[in-house]
């Protein structure tokens, strides 16, 4: 790049992160101090040590105030403190996004944006200059009707899941649908977009395995050094296979995520790299949007309960906010009860909720389920809000009970890695228990692929059951298989 194309580009990113500093601000979860939204040297924790949360005002696009009429609304709202008022002019302006979203990848920056999942959503997510926007696009991810009742016609595969919960109305929101495979991508690009916006040197995380393979994906997109710290052991081989084949410096740390996680806050803190794990905000706004798309899929009627797998707490925290805000600018007319499932074995958040969040508990993690492999998680006050807000719950799930459910969600024909089978192993324990009932409308989330992990719960193949290539060596075999 030429000096004038350089000095351009500095200036147009100087204005960006002005004009994003006037409408964004970080708040303490744990003390409610208030912090600039943007400023150059990152800010991931309050003075305090306490997790930020990103609080911006929505604006409703102005090029739009003149295509909708009779509505008096004032266009800008803070999505903290409004209470519900039915408003359709949001639905309408996602849906009419939504219906143009065929991705054309010659139809100009607004139609890109558009036909993200993620950026659709733009003014609820980060109000960031639509140049400075890094996107594959991501999200669009399916809705499986699995439900006893509302599976449809050609699904009937699909009710299994229904009946293994005995839910009538169940919804799952494949994630592992997203360019990399896991929800992550939905969180890193706008993290990676927010590197891009500060001029970052280089973007780091620590990881159990996919926002690692999310970032080193997006950070290969924009051509930064991507660095991610990895436990040595347990990492399932195709996300780590990601990381390596996408270019990123992978250092493998001998313990587990929670010293990975320590460290590399650490590392970036001393040496100006830019954090992407979820304890930057700004990751959190974009998996908000998950909760969103949920509910467009849905025709903006929100579920009565929404399950989701529980590791360091990102997720639980980004899609209750994003329930909060959608309920409170009358995208939706109720707020789901949220159940965050955790590992048996690694259950520090399903411990607190048991005594009613009195303190902090802490685990030394063990799981088949190496997603969720996580001892201290670090949105724990963020998710400890959420579930008191939507007077959710949390619950655990044994490695058996989540290697049964995957093994449901697999031959079902949709598959997904361990962890996110917590999901419908916590469905189902919720059910029994009598927590959720049978005829609640219940989603839940699917969060990483079926191939990241293909060693944990799937048959393998043997070689030496090889057979011979003949014609009756096959009958032989399919005779003594198919019972037909
Ligand atoms: N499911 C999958 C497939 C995950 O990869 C993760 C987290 C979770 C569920 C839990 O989400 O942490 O927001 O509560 N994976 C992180 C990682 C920790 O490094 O990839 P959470």
């Amino acid at each position: 790049m030429g000096e004038n194309a350089r000095d351009q580009e500095l200036h147009h990113s100087n204005d960006a992160l002005e004009q994003l500093a006037t409408v964004i601000r970080l708040r303490c979860v744990e003390c409610a101090s208030l912090y600039p939204g943007m400023s150059q040297q990152p800010r991931y924790r309050c003075d305090c040590g306490g997790v930020l949360d990103v609080e911006a005002e929505v604006r409703y696009p102005s090029h739009h105030e003149t295509v909708i009429q009779n509505e008096t609304r004032d266009s800008t709202t803070s999505a903290n403190d409004v209470s519900f008022i039915a408003d359709t002019r949001w639905q309408r302006l996602f849906d009419e996004r939504a219906s143009q979203s065929l991705v054309q990848p010659n139809r100009g920056e607004e139609q890109l944006l558009d036909s993200s999942g993620v950026w659709r959503y733009r003014e609820l997510i980060l109000p960031v200059p639509e140049h400075c926007i890094v996107t594959r696009p991501e999200g669009n991810t399916g809705l499986y009707s699995v439900g006893r009742e509302n599976c449809g016609k050609h699904h009937n595969g699909h009710s299994s899941l229904g009946h293994y919960a005995e839910l009538d109305t169940f919804y799952l929101k494949h994630e592992g649908e997203n360019p990399t495979g896991s929800f992550k991508d939905r969180g890193m690009t706008v993290g990676v977009t927010m590197a891009n916006l500060l001029g970052a040197r280089a973007v780091a995380c620590a990881s159990t395995g996919n926002t690692s393979a999310s970032l080193a994906s997006y950070a290969a997109q924009l051509g930064l050094p991507g660095i991610v710290f990895l436990p040595a052991t347990n990492v399932a081989a195709g996300k780590l296979a990601q990381s390596l084949a996408y270019g990123a410096i992978t250092v493998q740390i001998e313990g587990d995520f929670d010293d990975a996680m320590r460290l590399v806050e650490q590392v970036c803190n001393e040496l100006g790299i830019y954090l992407l794990n979820s304890l930057n905000p700004f990751r959190i706004e974009g998996q908000k949007a998950i909760a969103l798309e949920l509910l467009q899929q849905l025709d903006w009627e929100a579920p009565d309960w929404l399950i989701l797998p529980a590791g360091n707490l990102g997720n639980t925290s980004a899609i209750g906010k994003a329930f909060r805000q959608a309920h409170q600018l009358g995208l939706t007319h109720r707020m789901p009860r949220i159940a965050s499932i955790q590992a048996a074995g690694a259950n520090p958040f399903y411990r607190s909720f048991r005594h009613g969040f009195r303190h902090r508990e802490q685990v030394y993690a063990q799981t088949v389920a190496t997603a969720i492999k996580i001892g201290d998680p670090v949105s724990y006050a963020r998710a400890r809000q959420i579930i008191e807000q939507t007077n959710g719950v949390v619950e655990e799930v044994t490695d058996e009970e989540i290697l049964e459910a995957k093994a449901v969600i697999d031959r079902a024909g949709i598959g997904c890695e361990p962890a996110s089978a917590a999901t419908l192993a916590g469905a189902r324990k919720l059910v029994q228990k009598g927590i959720i009932k049978h005829n609640d409308m219940v989603a839940g989330i699917l969060t990483g692929n079926l191939l990241k992990d293909t060693h944990t719960g799937i048959p393998q193949f043997k070689q030496d059951a090889a057979i011979g290539a003949n014609i009756e060596s096959v009958r032989t075999y399919l005779a003594g298989t198919l019972s037909f």
